[in-house]
Parts: C-alpha cells; structure tokens; sequence
C-alpha cells in the first residue's frame, strides 16, 4: 500500500551534510573513484548498503543496557539462543561477529579443492569463501532471474533442474547447498515455499546438507505471504518456522534482518555439523557463547529479530522500498521488477547505452550519481564480479546492475523521492554520456573493494 507514511518517527537524529558537485568531484577524484573509499560525511544519502545502516528502535537501545558481558554463558547470549529456537527451530547456535565469518566457518569446515556448492545465486562473499577453499561455486538461478523485464513473483527461485543436473555431475563432491533468501544478487528477490520444500526433497535424495544463507530471511517471508497461494492468512513466524524446516542450518549477517549494526550466526540442528564449524569459530571468533559479540550486541540482535518479523514492520519495509522503485519504473528508468525486498537495482548498461561495459558502465553510473547528487549505491556488474584469475579478462556478467539498497527505518520517502529525481536528471540527459572508467589497480578477493579507477 504505497499511500502508507512511514511507520516509525525519530527519537534521535544524525544532521545530513549537503556538498557541491565542485566538492563531490573533487571527493571522488581523490577517492579513485571507488565509492567504498568516500568519508561517510561526503555522502549525502547512503544507499551503498542495507547492511549495518538501520536505525535501532528504543527497545534496542535499551537491551544495550542490559547486555550481560559474562565472558562465557552470557544472559544475553541465551536470550538471543531462546529466540532463534523459537523462530527457526535451531536448538545448536553460535553467534559470529557478522555474516561472512559463519561463511568463513562453514567452508573451513566442509570444503576442499574438489568440493562444489550449487545454489540460486551467491552473494559475492559466500562466493568468495567457497573459492578461497579452491572449490568451485555453481550458480542455479532460473531462467530470466537477471532480465529486468520478466515478471515472475519469486526471481529468487532455484532452478532445480539444473541443481539436479549439478548434484549428478559432481556426487560425492557436493557437501552443501545454500540457498539465499532473499536472493541479494537479483535484487532481493523471494525464494517461494514451494521451491524451499522442492528443494529438500532433491537434496535429500542426495544426501546433502541445505543451508539458508538467511541474512533477508524476514522480507523472503513477507513475499511468500503476499504472493505464494495457501499462505495469506499466516502469520510471518509461521512462514519463518515452515521456511526453515526445510533446512539443515543456517548462516545469517545479523545487520539486514537482525535489525543491528553488527553480529550473525550459525545455527543448526545437526550436532555433527555444528562440532565441525563451531571449531573454526572458537579459533577465529570467539568464545561459543558470544563469537567475537558483545553481550550487548547480543541482547539488541535478540530483540531485532523479534521486530524484524511483525507484521507492521515489513509491510512498511517492503512498501517504502515498492514507492521508491515505482517512482524509477513510472520515469522509464530500466529497473529489476518486480521491486525486490531491500533495494532497486538499475539496468545499467539500458540506461547508459553509450559507455561500453569494458568502460564499467555500472560503475560510470554509480559515480555520475554520487557527483549529481551525493548518493551513494553500488556497483554490482563487472567489477563485483572480479577477474579471471588466469587470464586477468573480465569474468562474463550476466548484468550491469547499479543497486541502490535502502537502509531500515532510516530515510524518509522524501529523501527518497530526492533519489528518483536526481536519477531523472541524469537519465534525460544519458546519451550525452559517453565515458566510462579503467582499473589501475586491484587486488585478488574481493578486490572491488579496494579497487583504484581513473576516468576513461
Ligand atoms: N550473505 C548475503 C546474502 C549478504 O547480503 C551479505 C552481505 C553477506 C552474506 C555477508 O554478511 O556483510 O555481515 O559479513 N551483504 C552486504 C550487502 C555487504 O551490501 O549486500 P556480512
């Protein structure tokens, strides 16, 4: 319902610094047009990531103050255990400082050189640990999950014949699945119930383990809700506990739908599983009652999910996301539909068709904005993707995207209308835009990061 206002009002607030486009040039030259480099301050509205960037609710900041700092056996610590048995199911759990330490865990502990992890499409960390371990990471997106004009309700979905084709082809080999709900790589697009529930079958067939990679797990719940038949009248726990019991774990970042700036974990019901990974943890995390976590940080990730998963809460989560992408699709700018959960993904190399896509047209988009109008998004096409590490040659994309995530409960839809104009500016005058950008430097995983640019 797109007539709705936010459903939250601040408590406290963080004053915004307007710049000049003289300042922002000037800013993103000495940046080398890497927009990770860039000072939070020289950032108008940030929309690089939904990742750590929400706004806390009061009943948060209180549980900070009753965080319980026992070194071992933390309070807090079982208040988060309590609530991650009662919405997944997982009696074993073991928190991690964020997300991609509980992918580092689990690929330790399960991966070799000859090891293969299909899933729908991973997210590029969960890609990352895999070949880290020289193993070998198989997209099984569906058939049109990257183009932005094929309408389907769950993008996300696995596409299970080719999983199947995959565990054939490498039997023995394959020690998980992981599914990622929503799918970050599309756009926050849904995984349905019915292909979750497909899915296990599959794999139990071949006695392989699925682990949700969880991190948007409450959106993935409001879709199914809203367009899977059979489960409008559920409520989202309900979903939630279903979704999960077809599951053998899970590995979550905390900071999306935890609702907190830092924390995650691994949870399981498999005892075997959760000895091999909690080793790794006790040797890079932490202690197995807080994984490198505060109590506090606990306390408030125990509380996040809780509000995470009300009804209220999402419907105005996803609706302010929908009235921001609406806005794009209204002024024919080339967007993933339908909208996803956490942010709008833009179709690049549609709406800068004159710079080539060795040019980065992805990234070209992402700095024209930032210098338009100190917005911030990231790039996820080529220079996400990385080089090949043999011949140094782009890897082959499927998608130019420019993502614009929205942060929780953070920006006002007016803020975010201050967005789509600015989009508008630059889309009306596109074809004058003709240069891109060149690498001068970058490093090996995860390099996008860390990648130096010149104009082209
Ligand atoms: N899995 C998914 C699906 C993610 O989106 C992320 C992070 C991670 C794992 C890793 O979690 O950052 O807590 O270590 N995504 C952020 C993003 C960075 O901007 O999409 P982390």
């Amino acid at each position: 319902d797109c007539s709705q206002p936010e459903g939250y009002k601040a408590k406290m607030i963080e004053q915004l610094r307007p710049s000049t486009r003289e300042e922002r040039e000037k800013w993103i030259q000495q940046a080398d047009y890497n927009l990770f480099n860039l000072h939070g301050d020289q950032v108008y509205i940030d929309l690089l990531t939904d990742s750590g960037t929400g706004a806390m609710s009061h009943y948060q900041w209180a549980a900070l103050m009753r965080g319980d700092e026992a070194y071992a056996g933390s309070t807090s610590f079982h208040h988060l255990k309590e609530k991650v048995q009662e919405l997944f199911g997982f009696s074993y759990i073991v928190p991690v400082h964020q997300g991609r330490a509980a992918e580092h865990a689990l690929a330790q502990a399960l991966l070799n050189e000859e090891s293969v992890v299909p899933g729908n499409t991973h997210f590029n960390t969960t890609r990352a640990h895999i070949e880290y371990r020289q193993a070998t990471a198989i997209d099984c997106a569906i058939e049109g999950a990257f183009q932005i004009e094929y309408q389907h309700p769950f993008k996300g979905n696995v596409n299970l014949l080719k999983l199947e084709e995959v565990l054939q082809s490498y039997s023995g080999n394959v020690p998980m699945i992981i599914v990622t709900i929503t799918c970050n790589m599309s756009g926050g697009q849904p995984v349905s119930m019915h292909n979750l529930r497909q899915l296990r079958e599959i794999a139990k067939r071949f006695n392989v383990p699925v682990i949700i990679n969880s991190a948007r797990f409450a959106e993935n719940a409001w879709f199914i809700q809203e367009r899977e038949p059979g489960y409008g009248s559920w409520t989202i726990s309900d979903i939630v506990r279903e979704m999960y019991h077809n599951a053998d774990g899970m590995i979550i970042s905390g900071k999306k739908d935890g609702l907190v700036n830092v924390g995650g974990l691994f949870a399981t019901n498999n005892r075997d599983l959760f000895n091999k990974v909690r080793k790794y943890i006790l040797l890079c995390e932490g202690y197995q009652t807080n994984g490198g976590l505060t109590g506090r940080d606990m306390e408030a990730f125990a509380v996040g999910l809780n509000e995470v998963t009300q009804q209220k809460y999402l419907d105005d989560r996803i609706s302010q996301v929908y009235r921001f992408g609406k806005m794009l699709i209204d002024a024919n700018i080339p967007v993933q539909q339908p909208i996803g959960g956490h942010a709008i993904v833009i179709d690049a190399s549609a709406f800068l068709p004159h710079v080539s896509q060795e040019e980065y047209v992805a990234q070209t988009l992402a700095v024209e904005l930032y210098v338009e109008a100190g917005i911030r998004g990231a790039e996820m096409g080529a220079l996400l993707s990385g080089r090949d590490p043999i011949t140094g040659n782009n890897r082959p994309v499927a998608t130019e995207f420019l993502r614009l995530a929205i942060p929780r409960r953070t920006y006002t839809n007016d803020q975010l209308a201050f967005v789509a104009n600015a989009l508008r500016r630059i889309h009306d005058r596109r074809l004058t835009i003709t240069r891109g950008l060149y690498i001068v430097h970058e490093d090996v995983n995860l390099g996008h990061l860390t990648i130096q640019m010149i104009r082209a």
